[in-house]
């Protein structure tokens, strides 16, 4: 059943219909547990009480599946707009982003613009650019524009994600770039041609990147919500003597909230990943299809309670 209502949130995730509807008529259904509003005094708001808390933020403008140069253009002044608000309140954050939000599916020339647009302001208000990694189709692609950027910027990452059989092989290859990179388990619906099917695999593969990235010596977040990752980590870095500096723990907002809290207080550094905007449909069905359970919230959202 688990797995059933797994695949119908995945595969609500993908709708376009949906996504534009959600955009016009606003956050619903208790997203906002996930989602921290819509504008960026919202998200200014949350990435304050984070950091008050101790807590590092990267702040996603939501958005995905845009279909104009106009909107690619749009979304990348929405994360200037971002970086800005960033810098202005001097808070401790970071800023994610999909590169289907920058017109990866329109050109690459169109997605390089809006990508230099954003590390230019960027790197005037010290803010990290991190490219978060969207399904397998889009891999080689955004890999290869992380890699382009990196050769000219210092302040941006990328994302690979533990469930593809060749993201070892990707470890690798981004070594030479001495990569700040975001590992994840993965979280799009892909084909066992290209992913592993089942969770202890995925979770042996994980295992495995973190360490080859840490003992790599180059700067590891692992992003996870599973403590039997964060107790591995924990265990590695100590028989490896690597320095709490070369890596962070991230997690959602607003999920394992406690357990967030608890790593800081631990003295590991701990970053929140607080998406915002309008465009919040694709991400909190992401979210359902993680944990079914989650349903209930959706639930109470459309009873009105
Ligand atoms: P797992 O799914 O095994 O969950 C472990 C435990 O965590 C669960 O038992 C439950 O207790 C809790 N949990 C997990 N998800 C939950 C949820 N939605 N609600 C409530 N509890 C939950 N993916 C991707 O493909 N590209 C990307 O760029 C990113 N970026 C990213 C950034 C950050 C900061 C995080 C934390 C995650 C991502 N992801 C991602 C998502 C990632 O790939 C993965 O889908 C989720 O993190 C869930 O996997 P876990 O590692 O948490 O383990």
């Amino acid at each position: 059943m688990e797995q059933i209502l797994r695949n119908f949130f995945l595969f609500l995730s993908k709708n376009r219909f949906f996504t534009k509807l959600a955009k016009k008529y606003g956050l619903r259904f208790g997203a906002g547990r996930f989602v921290a509003g819509e504008t960026i005094p919202n998200a200014v708001d949350t990435i304050q009480k984070l950091n008050d808390k101790g807590m590092s933020v990267t702040i996603d403008h939501l958005g995905e599946f845009i279909d104009s140069k106009k909107e690619a253009r749009e979304a990348a002044d929405g994360c200037i707009e971002a970086i800005k608000a960033i810098g202005e309140h001097h808070l401790d954050s970071q800023l994610s982003l999909k590169l289907t939000s920058m017109g990866l599916d329109i050109s690459e020339e169109l997605v390089m613009e809006n990508m230099r647009r954003i590390l230019d302001v960027a790197e005037k208000e010290d803010v990290f650019v991190t490219i978060d990694m969207e399904d397998h189709d889009r891999c080689d692609k955004t890999l290869e524009i992380f890699k382009k950027l990196r050769a000219d910027y210092d302040h941006i990452g990328t994302v690979l994600q533990a469930y593809l059989y060749r993201v070892a092989e990707d470890v690798q290859d981004l070594n030479q770039y001495d990569p700040n990179l975001r590992l994840v388990k993965g979280a799009y619906k892909e084909s066992p041609k290209v992913a592993f099917p089942e969770k202890k695999d995925v979770d042996e593969n994980y295992k495995k990147i973190i360490k080859m990235h840490l003992l790599n010596g180059n700067y590891t977040a692992v992003a996870t919500h599973d403590d039997a990752i964060i107790e591995y980590t924990k265990r590695l870095v100590e028989e490896n003597n690597i320095s709490n500096d070369q890596f962070e723990f991230q997690m959602l907002y607003g999920i394992r909230v406690e357990r967030q809290e608890e790593l800081v207080k631990e003295g590991y550094k701990m970053r929140v990943y607080v998406p915002y905007g309008n465009d919040w449909y694709g991400y909190f069905m992401r979210r359902l299809a993680e944990r079914p359970a989650n349903v209930a919230f959706v639930l109470k959202g459309v009873l009105g309670k």
